[in-house]
């Protein structure tokens, strides 16, 4: 199968981008695979698969990041389209803002690529966390209850300590804190604030069971994953979430009841139809006194999740092949 996969990005999950798409790249060996590189700059770069390596952790002074480094280095700037026009599907894998926004989207939808991945209305709905919560209303989804702060200032927040502060639009836990009392406050706000000019506030639901479900629907069937989070200690920041490599063995496969794996796949359900076609996403859930409520939806998980899934190779295949080629999905919502 003949897949482009489009990465990197100008948001700050520029770097989460890349470490995704080296995953595939091992994920999906036998696949016909081409590679295009979207810089902070917003300029697009076509690379050979063979030319395709990020091997290198730098471990600066305040950060560990991945590098890109791409043997011969050389490759040439290509406008997106022109990069992408004669390709197989496109797999966008373009995390954060300007990718999983709708931005990207609307561009593939514009010059009638095939891809897998959210379209436009789907990524406005999961990306903004405020608008998520508008999404659960409308489909009758349970979900944490919420307060919207747009300034620090006159903050009266009347959810109980403790709570938990997230940018609005962001992922991969950036400028996420959980505030225990109020002298932690004023800080988690400015951090989160730092990174958007809408905060999201809920409560920190100690000792918490939470459920990642990866899924999509190919032909009407739903295909998907369920894992359970292992009881955290704490909440898990940028660094523990992905520069611990480690952690991918402490992923549990749940000891899932059969009555809750029900609850929640119809939870799954009910948020990807009509709006989610030809994505995979994931969904993670808590479950609080055997109630499933939605946390938050990754319309382009990290790595797409691939851990997730036993044959993560036929799924692609099978998302793939139930694209209309060349035509916009449509979505009903
Ligand atoms: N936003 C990242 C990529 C995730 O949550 O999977
Ligand atoms: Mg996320």
């Amino acid at each position: 199968m003949k897949l482009t996969i489009l990465f990197g990005g100008a948001s700050f999950e520029h770097e989460i981008s890349i470490v995704s798409a080296i995953t595939l790249k091992g994920k999906l060996s036998g696949f016909d695979l081409s590679f295009v590189f979207c810089d902070q700059d917003h300029k697009f770069y076509l690379i050979e698969a063979s030319k395709m390596k990020a091997t290198t952790f730098s471990r600066g002074e305040h950060k560990k990041m991945p590098q890109l480094s791409i043997t011969n280095g050389s490759f040439s700037q290509k406008t997106m389209f022109s990069s992408v026009e004669h390709t197989g599907t496109v797999l966008n894998l373009i995390h954060g803002a300007d990718g999983e926004d709708g931005t990207i989207a609307s561009l593939l939808d514009f010059f009638s690529i095939k891809y897998i991945g959210p379209r436009t209305d789907a990524s406005v709905f999961s990306y903004d966390k405020r608008y998520t919560k508008w999404l659960c209303v409308a489909k009758n989804i349970k979900s944490v209850e919420y307060e919207v702060l747009s300034s620090k200032e006159h903050t009266n927040i009347n959810i109980p300590y403790p709570i938990i502060i997230k940018p609005a639009r962001l992922g991969s836990s950036i400028g996420v804190s959980i505030v225990r009392n109020e002298s932690e406050l004023d800080y988690a706000l400015d951090v989160a604030f730092e990174f958007d000019k809408t905060v999201i506030v809920e409560p920190f639901i100690e000792g918490v069971k939470e459920y990642n479900l990866a899924g999509f629907m190919a032909k009407g069937e739903v295909y998907f994953s369920i894992v359970e989070e292992p009881q955290k200690e704490e909440f898990l920041d940028f660094e523990k979430k992905y520069m611990d490599f480690s952690r991918s063995e402490k992923v549990l496969k749940a000891g899932i009841s059969p009555e809750l794996e029900v609850k929640l796949k119809r939870a799954f359900e009910k948020v990807y139809k009509n709006l989610f076609e030809g994505a995979l996403i994931r969904c993670d859930f808590f479950v609080v006194d055997g109630k499933v409520l939605l946390n938050e939806i990754n319309p382009i998980p990290g790595s797409m999740a691939n851990y997730l899934f036993d044959d993560f190779k036929s799924s692609i295949e099978l998302l793939s092949n139930s694209l209309p080629s060349n035509k916009r999905v449509k979505v009903n919502y």
